[in-house]
Protein backbone atom coordinates (compact mmCIF):
# COMPACT_ATOMS: atom_id res chain seq x y z
CA UNK A 1 0.00 0.00 0.00
CA UNK A 2 1.50 3.53 -1.15
CA UNK A 3 1.82 6.41 1.95
CA UNK A 4 1.31 8.85 -1.02
CA UNK A 5 -1.95 11.40 -0.74
CA UNK A 6 -5.49 10.65 -2.53
CA UNK A 7 -6.50 14.11 -2.55
CA UNK A 8 -8.17 14.57 -6.17
CA UNK A 9 -8.16 10.53 -6.30
CA UNK A 10 -11.56 10.49 -8.16
CA UNK A 11 -10.48 11.31 -11.63
CA UNK A 12 -12.85 8.47 -13.55
CA UNK A 13 -15.97 10.07 -14.36
CA UNK A 14 -19.03 10.62 -12.15
CA UNK A 15 -19.72 6.80 -11.86
CA UNK A 16 -16.19 5.16 -12.36
CA UNK A 17 -14.03 4.69 -9.93
CA UNK A 18 -10.42 5.45 -11.63
CA UNK A 19 -6.98 3.70 -10.42
CA UNK A 20 -6.35 4.94 -6.50
CA UNK A 21 -9.92 4.77 -5.45
CA UNK A 22 -10.21 1.05 -6.56
CA UNK A 23 -6.47 0.42 -4.74
CA UNK A 24 -8.53 1.78 -1.72
CA UNK A 25 -11.50 -0.34 -2.33
CA UNK A 26 -9.47 -3.26 -2.48
CA UNK A 27 -7.45 -2.82 0.28
CA UNK A 28 -9.71 -2.51 2.01
CA UNK A 29 -11.68 -5.49 1.07
CA UNK A 30 -8.85 -7.24 1.28
CA UNK A 31 -8.49 -6.99 5.57
CA UNK A 32 -10.74 -9.91 7.33
CA UNK A 33 -12.87 -7.50 8.74
CA UNK A 34 -14.34 -6.09 5.61
CA UNK A 35 -13.93 -9.02 2.73
CA UNK A 36 -17.98 -9.66 3.19
CA UNK A 37 -19.39 -6.16 2.60
CA UNK A 38 -20.62 -4.83 0.03
CA UNK A 39 -18.20 -2.73 -2.17
CA UNK A 40 -20.92 -0.03 -3.11
CA UNK A 41 -20.53 1.37 0.63
CA UNK A 42 -16.71 0.81 0.56
CA UNK A 43 -16.43 2.89 -2.81
CA UNK A 44 -19.24 5.89 -1.14
CA UNK A 45 -16.74 6.28 1.74
CA UNK A 46 -13.55 5.84 -0.34
CA UNK A 47 -14.93 8.60 -2.63
CA UNK A 48 -15.99 10.89 0.96
CA UNK A 49 -11.88 10.00 2.44
CA UNK A 50 -10.11 10.31 -0.75
CA UNK A 51 -10.93 14.23 -1.32
CA UNK A 52 -9.39 14.62 2.35
CA UNK A 53 -6.03 15.06 1.22
CA UNK A 54 -4.66 12.00 3.18
CA UNK A 55 -1.80 9.28 2.40
CA UNK A 56 -3.69 5.90 1.12
CA UNK A 57 -2.91 4.23 4.45
CA UNK A 58 -4.81 6.85 6.31
CA UNK A 59 -7.93 7.14 3.84
CA UNK A 60 -8.03 3.26 4.56
CA UNK A 61 -7.96 3.32 7.90
CA UNK A 62 -10.52 6.18 8.10
CA UNK A 63 -12.49 3.61 5.96
CA UNK A 64 -12.09 1.06 8.03
CA UNK A 65 -13.21 3.37 10.98
CA UNK A 66 -16.54 4.51 9.33
CA UNK A 67 -17.35 0.57 8.49
CA UNK A 68 -17.03 -0.21 11.94
CA UNK A 69 -19.46 2.91 13.46
CA UNK A 70 -22.04 1.85 11.03
CA UNK A 71 -21.78 -2.39 10.66
CA UNK A 72 -18.48 -3.87 12.61
CA UNK A 73 -19.22 -2.98 15.83
CA UNK A 74 -22.60 -4.91 15.98
CA UNK A 75 -21.02 -8.16 15.58
CA UNK A 76 -19.99 -10.35 18.59
CA UNK A 77 -17.72 -12.02 16.73
CA UNK A 78 -15.57 -9.24 15.80
CA UNK A 79 -15.44 -10.12 12.03
CA UNK A 80 -18.22 -10.93 9.88
CA UNK A 81 -16.48 -13.81 8.31
CA UNK A 82 -15.70 -15.24 11.78
CA UNK A 83 -19.84 -16.05 12.31
CA UNK A 84 -20.97 -19.96 12.26
CA UNK A 85 -23.10 -19.48 9.58
CA UNK A 86 -22.99 -22.99 8.26
CA UNK A 87 -23.53 -24.19 12.07
CA UNK A 88 -26.31 -22.15 12.54
CA UNK A 89 -28.05 -23.30 9.81
CA UNK A 90 -27.60 -27.13 10.56
CA UNK A 91 -29.15 -26.26 13.96
CA UNK A 92 -31.91 -24.69 12.39
CA UNK A 93 -32.45 -27.53 10.32
CA UNK A 94 -32.33 -30.07 12.69
CA UNK A 95 -33.90 -28.15 15.79
CA UNK A 96 -37.14 -28.75 16.85
CA UNK A 97 -37.02 -25.26 19.10
CA UNK A 98 -36.32 -23.18 16.04
CA UNK A 99 -37.62 -20.08 18.13
CA UNK A 100 -34.86 -20.80 20.81
CA UNK A 101 -32.22 -20.88 18.37
CA UNK A 102 -32.97 -18.25 17.08
CA UNK A 103 -32.86 -15.86 20.18
CA UNK A 104 -29.21 -17.81 20.59
CA UNK A 105 -28.27 -16.65 17.16
CA UNK A 106 -29.83 -13.44 17.30
CA UNK A 107 -27.03 -12.63 20.08
CA UNK A 108 -24.81 -12.14 17.81
CA UNK A 109 -25.48 -9.36 16.92
CA UNK A 110 -25.44 -6.25 19.57
CA UNK A 111 -28.84 -4.19 18.35
CA UNK A 112 -31.05 -7.77 17.90
CA UNK A 113 -29.15 -8.80 21.80
CA UNK A 114 -30.16 -5.91 23.32
CA UNK A 115 -33.78 -6.45 21.92
CA UNK A 116 -34.15 -9.57 23.24
CA UNK A 117 -35.59 -8.66 26.78
CA UNK A 118 -38.45 -6.99 25.21
CA UNK A 119 -38.38 -8.84 21.77
CA UNK A 120 -41.99 -10.23 22.17
CA UNK A 121 -43.67 -6.60 23.31
CA UNK A 122 -41.30 -5.31 19.63
CA UNK A 123 -43.29 -7.37 17.59
CA UNK A 124 -46.30 -7.57 18.94
CA UNK A 125 -45.95 -3.57 18.30
CA UNK A 126 -45.14 -4.71 14.98
CA UNK A 127 -47.54 -6.77 13.94
CA UNK A 128 -50.36 -4.41 15.37
CA UNK A 129 -48.58 -2.39 12.46
CA UNK A 130 -49.73 -4.51 9.86
CA UNK A 131 -53.23 -4.07 7.93
CA UNK A 132 -55.86 -6.64 8.30
CA UNK A 133 -56.60 -6.57 4.43
CA UNK A 134 -57.08 -9.84 2.98
CA UNK A 135 -54.23 -9.30 0.25
CA UNK A 136 -50.91 -10.84 0.66
CA UNK A 137 -48.94 -8.86 3.13
CA UNK A 138 -45.54 -7.60 1.85
CA UNK A 139 -43.11 -6.24 4.61
CA UNK A 140 -39.74 -4.87 4.23
CA UNK A 141 -36.80 -5.20 6.76
CA UNK A 142 -33.99 -2.51 6.17
CA UNK A 143 -30.74 -2.99 7.22
CA UNK A 144 -31.76 -5.77 8.92
CA UNK A 145 -29.04 -7.04 10.80
CA UNK A 146 -30.17 -10.84 11.95
CA UNK A 147 -33.86 -9.26 12.98
CA UNK A 148 -35.50 -11.18 10.05
CA UNK A 149 -34.50 -14.39 13.00
CA UNK A 150 -37.70 -12.66 14.66
CA UNK A 151 -40.34 -12.59 12.04
CA UNK A 152 -42.08 -15.65 13.09
CA UNK A 153 -43.35 -13.38 15.79
CA UNK A 154 -44.78 -11.47 13.39
CA UNK A 155 -47.72 -14.35 12.92
CA UNK A 156 -47.54 -14.04 8.94
CA UNK A 157 -49.87 -15.58 6.68
CA UNK A 158 -48.00 -18.19 4.79
CA UNK A 159 -48.67 -15.78 1.56
CA UNK A 160 -46.83 -13.11 2.95
CA UNK A 161 -43.55 -12.03 1.35
CA UNK A 162 -40.55 -10.81 3.93
CA UNK A 163 -37.55 -8.35 2.11
CA UNK A 164 -34.40 -7.97 4.23
CA UNK A 165 -31.25 -6.67 3.29
CA UNK A 166 -27.91 -5.20 4.80
CA UNK A 167 -24.22 -4.79 3.96
CA UNK A 168 -23.06 -8.30 4.45
CA UNK A 169 -23.24 -11.16 1.97
CA UNK A 170 -22.43 -13.41 4.43
CA UNK A 171 -25.07 -12.51 6.37
CA UNK A 172 -27.64 -11.71 3.72
CA UNK A 173 -26.90 -15.59 2.52
CA UNK A 174 -27.33 -17.06 5.61
CA UNK A 175 -30.37 -15.50 6.16
CA UNK A 176 -31.78 -16.41 2.43
CA UNK A 177 -31.27 -19.91 3.46
CA UNK A 178 -32.55 -19.54 7.34
CA UNK A 179 -35.67 -17.81 6.38
CA UNK A 180 -37.79 -20.95 4.72
CA UNK A 181 -36.68 -23.04 7.34
CA UNK A 182 -38.64 -20.69 9.69
CA UNK A 183 -41.41 -20.94 7.42
CA UNK A 184 -40.90 -16.87 5.76
CA UNK A 185 -41.33 -16.35 2.21
CA UNK A 186 -38.29 -14.11 2.17
CA UNK A 187 -36.26 -11.89 -0.35
CA UNK A 188 -33.12 -11.01 0.68
CA UNK A 189 -30.58 -9.46 -0.60
CA UNK A 190 -27.04 -7.40 0.19
CA UNK A 191 -27.88 -3.83 -0.45
CA UNK A 192 -26.47 0.20 0.57
CA UNK A 193 -29.36 1.69 1.65
CA UNK A 194 -26.99 5.05 0.71
CA UNK A 195 -27.56 4.64 -2.49
CA UNK A 196 -31.27 5.38 -4.47
CA UNK A 197 -33.51 2.51 -4.33
CA UNK A 198 -33.25 1.75 -8.46
CA UNK A 199 -31.81 0.33 -10.25
CA UNK A 200 -33.51 -3.63 -9.12
CA UNK A 201 -31.34 -5.79 -8.21
CA UNK A 202 -30.23 -8.66 -10.39
CA UNK A 203 -33.43 -11.11 -10.84
CA UNK A 204 -31.16 -14.23 -9.16
CA UNK A 205 -31.30 -11.82 -5.66
CA UNK A 206 -35.01 -11.05 -6.32
CA UNK A 207 -36.34 -14.84 -6.60
CA UNK A 208 -38.61 -15.01 -3.42
CA UNK A 209 -37.84 -18.08 -1.61
CA UNK A 210 -40.04 -20.61 -1.45
CA UNK A 211 -41.21 -21.35 2.46
CA UNK A 212 -42.27 -24.95 2.31
CA UNK A 213 -39.92 -26.34 -0.27
CA UNK A 214 -36.64 -24.03 0.33
CA UNK A 215 -35.89 -23.30 -3.25
CA UNK A 216 -36.13 -20.78 -5.21
CA UNK A 217 -39.23 -19.71 -6.22
CA UNK A 218 -40.50 -17.71 -9.48
CA UNK A 219 -43.85 -16.85 -8.31
CA UNK A 220 -43.31 -13.68 -7.10
CA UNK A 221 -40.90 -11.00 -6.97
CA UNK A 222 -40.18 -8.59 -4.61
CA UNK A 223 -37.42 -5.85 -4.84
CA UNK A 224 -36.81 -2.45 -2.63
CA UNK A 225 -38.65 -0.55 -5.15
CA UNK A 226 -42.04 -2.98 -4.81
CA UNK A 227 -44.76 -1.93 -2.69
CA UNK A 228 -44.88 -2.23 1.04
CA UNK A 229 -47.58 -2.92 3.61
CA UNK A 230 -44.83 -2.17 6.55
CA UNK A 231 -41.31 -1.26 5.94
CA UNK A 232 -39.20 -1.33 9.41
CA UNK A 233 -35.78 0.80 9.48
CA UNK A 234 -35.24 -0.02 12.74
CA UNK A 235 -32.32 1.57 14.50
CA UNK A 236 -30.32 1.93 10.93
CA UNK A 237 -31.32 6.18 10.85
CA UNK A 238 -28.09 6.85 12.84
CA UNK A 239 -26.17 4.61 10.42
CA UNK A 240 -27.38 6.59 7.31
CA UNK A 241 -26.85 9.81 8.87
CA UNK A 242 -23.22 9.31 9.49
CA UNK A 243 -22.92 8.46 5.73
CA UNK A 244 -24.86 11.08 4.12
CA UNK A 245 -27.58 12.79 5.97
CA UNK A 246 -29.93 12.91 2.73
CA UNK A 247 -29.66 9.45 2.72
CA UNK A 248 -32.68 8.72 5.10
CA UNK A 249 -35.00 11.38 3.67
CA UNK A 250 -34.06 10.32 -0.05
CA UNK A 251 -35.60 6.48 1.13
CA UNK A 252 -38.35 7.73 2.94
CA UNK A 253 -39.46 9.56 0.10
CA UNK A 254 -38.36 6.62 -2.20
CA UNK A 255 -40.28 4.01 -0.51
CA UNK A 256 -43.57 2.66 -1.88
CA UNK A 257 -45.16 1.70 1.54
CA UNK A 258 -47.99 2.40 3.14
CA UNK A 259 -46.54 2.49 6.64
CA UNK A 260 -43.36 2.58 8.74
CA UNK A 261 -41.39 1.71 11.19
CA UNK A 262 -38.41 3.99 12.76
CA UNK A 263 -36.25 2.63 15.81
CA UNK A 264 -33.90 4.58 17.37
CA UNK A 265 -31.49 3.78 20.16
CA UNK A 266 -31.69 5.17 23.14
CA UNK A 267 -28.19 4.48 24.50
CA UNK A 268 -24.74 4.29 22.68
CA UNK A 269 -23.66 0.53 22.16
CA UNK A 270 -21.64 0.77 25.58
CA UNK A 271 -24.68 1.47 27.31
CA UNK A 272 -24.01 4.78 28.36
CA UNK A 273 -26.89 7.28 28.42
CA UNK A 274 -25.49 10.23 26.02
CA UNK A 275 -28.75 11.85 25.58
CA UNK A 276 -30.06 10.13 22.86
CA UNK A 277 -34.03 10.77 23.33
CA UNK A 278 -33.56 13.99 22.36
CA UNK A 279 -31.90 14.05 19.66
CA UNK A 280 -33.62 11.36 18.29
CA UNK A 281 -36.83 12.47 18.66
CA UNK A 282 -35.63 15.77 16.97
CA UNK A 283 -34.44 13.62 14.25
CA UNK A 284 -37.88 11.25 13.94
CA UNK A 285 -40.00 14.28 13.89
CA UNK A 286 -37.44 16.15 11.01
CA UNK A 287 -37.57 13.00 8.82
CA UNK A 288 -41.48 11.78 9.39
CA UNK A 289 -42.95 14.69 7.85
CA UNK A 290 -45.51 14.64 4.83
CA UNK A 291 -46.09 12.10 2.96
CA UNK A 292 -45.60 10.49 6.55
CA UNK A 293 -47.98 11.34 9.63
CA UNK A 294 -46.81 9.86 13.10
CA UNK A 295 -49.60 8.01 14.44
CA UNK A 296 -47.56 6.48 17.67
CA UNK A 297 -44.63 6.24 19.73
CA UNK A 298 -43.57 3.17 21.57
CA UNK A 299 -40.66 3.44 24.43
CA UNK A 300 -38.60 0.10 24.95
CA UNK A 301 -35.67 0.29 27.26
CA UNK A 302 -33.27 -0.13 24.42
CA UNK A 303 -34.90 1.41 21.94
CA UNK A 304 -38.58 3.76 20.90
CA UNK A 305 -40.89 2.97 17.49
CA UNK A 306 -42.17 6.04 15.46
CA UNK A 307 -44.78 4.37 13.37
CA UNK A 308 -45.57 6.38 10.14
CA UNK A 309 -48.64 6.21 7.97
CA UNK A 310 -48.63 7.93 4.66
CA UNK A 311 -50.98 10.41 4.11
C1 LIG B 1 -27.99 -0.79 14.55
S1 LIG B 1 -27.94 -2.14 13.49
C2 LIG B 1 -29.68 -2.46 13.29
C3 LIG B 1 -29.97 -3.86 12.83
C4 LIG B 1 -31.46 -4.21 12.78
N1 LIG B 1 -32.21 -3.30 11.99
C5 LIG B 1 -32.00 -4.26 14.18
O1 LIG B 1 -32.62 -3.31 14.61
O2 LIG B 1 -31.77 -5.26 14.86
C6 LIG B 1 -27.54 -1.40 11.98
C7 LIG B 1 -27.47 -2.38 10.81
O3 LIG B 1 -27.48 -1.60 9.63
C8 LIG B 1 -26.57 -2.14 8.70
N2 LIG B 1 -26.21 -0.99 7.85
C9 LIG B 1 -25.50 0.09 8.21
N3 LIG B 1 -25.40 0.94 7.18
C10 LIG B 1 -26.09 0.40 6.15
C11 LIG B 1 -26.34 0.80 4.81
N4 LIG B 1 -25.85 1.93 4.31
N5 LIG B 1 -27.09 -0.01 4.02
C12 LIG B 1 -27.58 -1.18 4.50
N6 LIG B 1 -27.35 -1.62 5.75
C13 LIG B 1 -26.62 -0.84 6.58
C14 LIG B 1 -25.46 -2.72 9.55
O4 LIG B 1 -24.73 -3.74 8.89
C15 LIG B 1 -26.23 -3.23 10.76
O5 LIG B 1 -26.60 -4.58 10.61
Amino acid sequence: MSGKSVAGADHGGADQPNEALRTIVAEVLRGPRYQGIDPTIVLTLARREASKGRSTRDTVKAIKTALHQIAGAYLTQGSERDLPYADWLTELAQNTDRTATCREIMRHHASTRERLPHLDAVMRVLRDALPTGARPLAIADLACGLNPLAAPLLGLPTEATYYACDLYSGMTDFLRAALPLLEIRAVVEMRDLTHAIAPPPTPAASAVTGASTGKAGDTQRLTLSSHFDLVLLLKVIPCLDQIDRTAAPRLLAELDADTVVLSFPRRALSGRDVGMDATYAARAATLLTSPWRISARHDFPTETLWIAIKG
